[in-house]
């Protein structure tokens, strides 16, 4: 089944590396319909203030997936960046870009840089709220939401997970600004919590951006407020050696936007010189958002073999390590060509698919003042009676207390109490809440639950200690 997706072809170099990029994926085998949208310079001109026709919303409410070439906003006359107004309409509130190093097939002084640039795409100054007070003085007004501060981070760390990646780093400037940073700062150190198994660090935002400037072996995942992510994720890109190799994808809720991170290049425009790469790789993120992870990889490796074997566009070209200079269309051909070879000096790209999740029971929490676990014990089997989740055991500080506990085993007033489904059957959010009611209707103070899950089978819990 063809997924619909939203193309729209922009300016200066973007219609070329957009039908380059398109031809690469559909040869791959991409399962894509693409819709596309008239947005930029002349839809400016029409007098769209915004740079879209109203109709062009009603293409990207029903596909949800936007790929986008740069496109030029017009000096002067009031008119809107396109590219804000895209993302603050549509909530797309984080801004994903990897930008990693392609030595020694693509000249840059840092080899080893992998990093991936995770950005608040729509509070912190980019709110858009300024104000003339005085003869003297002018404000903009920088916006900080702990909703905002708490959907980025998470973003950031389950993208860490998702894609193996051993560390994030908090970049801001709480030193001084203790409520606004501050705040990010404090929710980065509360979700992170929820993230043992990922390294993590704060950097105050100066020295931070300094020391991927010149160390960024350093940093893995960088997780930063809307501004500072601006200017990191370009001094990033260019650390890689062009900024023609880095794509992006803007992610909402409802709707995602994958694009290049440069702009139009009108002084290449219409000469077939461009380098699409930067679009194409913005394309392999959109195909593994849509869950088309082996074509995904099919054009990774393609475009990895290409690079190695030295077909390079202007903007990678240099003598001594490229073997053949190509345009725009010759490079996509070359890529097209090697769809299905693995590159020989690179690790090939395997994105991984999200695990399959399986609710298998829920861990309830308790505060219960009698220290007695076997009275406990016998009460919740008792009010589960015929659910179709059972009680499996007691824990107490994470030891064992119920059933067959020790009665030397020292108790607190804090009781995990384990519930599997019934006879080994996956039970539902619904019998979970049934569970609850029944537990509360028999006089307990429940003070948290977690759900039991395994992901491709696999436990994502620890066993009680003794269990
Ligand atoms: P730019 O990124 O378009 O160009 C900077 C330099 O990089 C130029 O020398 C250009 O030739 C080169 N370059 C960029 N992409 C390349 C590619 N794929 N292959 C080879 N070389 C490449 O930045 P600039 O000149 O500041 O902006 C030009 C226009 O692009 C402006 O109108 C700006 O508003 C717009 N723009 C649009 C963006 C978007 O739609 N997402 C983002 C950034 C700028």
């Amino acid at each position: 089944m063809k997924t619909p997706i939203t193309v729209a072809y922009g300016d200066g170099i973007g219609p070329e590396i957009m039908a380059a990029s398109l031809q690469i994926l559909m040869a791959a085998g991409a399962q894509l319909e693409p819709e596309t949208i008239d947005i930029g310079e002349a839809v400016y001109l029409r007098g769209h203030s915004s740079g879209i026709q109203p109709e062009s919303w009603e293409s990207l409410r029903r596909t949800r997936v936007f790929y986008k070439a740069p496109i030029s906003t017009p000096q002067g006359g009031g008119f809107k960046s396109l590219n804000v107004t895209v993302r603050k309409t549509l909530g797309l509130y984080a801004n994903i870009r990897p930008c990693r190093a392609y030595a020694p097939y693509v000249y840059t002084h840092h080899p080893k840089l992998d990093i991936v640039i995770i950005r608040e795409n729509e509070e912190d100054l980019y709110a858009g709220i300024e104000h003339r007070q005085s003869d003297e003085v002018y404000q903009c007004l920088k916006l900080i939401s702990r909703p905002g501060c708490e959907k980025i981070v998470r973003t950031a760390f389950e993208y860490a997970r998702a894609n193996n990646r051993k560390k994030v780093s908090c970049f801001t400037k709480d030193n001084i600004m203790k409520m606004t940073d501050g705040l990010f700062h404090k929710v980065f150190d509360e979700i992170g919590a929820e993230y043992p198994d990922i390294e993590k660090d704060h950097w105050i935002v100066d020295i931070g951006m300094a020391r991927v400037a010149t160390q960024p072996q350093r940093f893995d995942v960088i997780v930063t407020p809307n501004l500072y992510g601006d200017i990191l994720s370009d001094i990033a890109a260019e650390l890689t050696g062009s900024v023609g190799l880095a794509g992006s994808a803007n992610i909402g809720e409802h709707v995602a936007m994958f694009e290049a991170v440069h702009g139009t290049a009108p002084d290449i425009a219409g000469q077939d010189k461009a380098n699409p790469s930067g679009l194409l790789m913005a394309g392999v993120m959109m195909l593994v958002h849509l869950g088309q992870h082996e074509v995904a990889s099919r054009v990774h490796n393609a475009w990895l073999r290409t690079l190695e074997e030295g077909i390079h566009t202007p903007d990678l070209y240099r003598e001594g390590v490229s073997k053949q200079l190509v345009g725009t269309c010759a490079f996509a051909e070359a890529v097209i060509a090697r769809l299905g070879q693995l590159p020989q000096h690179f690790a090939p790209y395997t994105p991984r698919p999200p695990a399959k999740r399986e609710l298998i029971g829920v861990d309830v929490f308790l505060d219960y003042e009698p220290r007695q676990p076997a009275l406990l014990g016998e009460s919740l089997q008792k009010a589960a009676a015929g659910l179709p989740l059972s009680l499996s055991m007691i824990t107490n500080r994470g030891v064992k207390v119920f059933p067959n506990g020790f009665p030397e085993t020292f108790c607190t007033d804090h009781w995990r109490c384990r519930f599997t489904g019934t006879d080994g059957k996956h039970p539902t959010n619904q019998d979970v809440i049934g569970l609850l009611q029944q537990v509360i209707n028999a006089g307990f103070e429940v003070i948290k639950t977690e759900n039991l899950y395994t992901f491709d089978g696999e436990a994502g819990y620890s066993l009680g200690q003794g269990q």
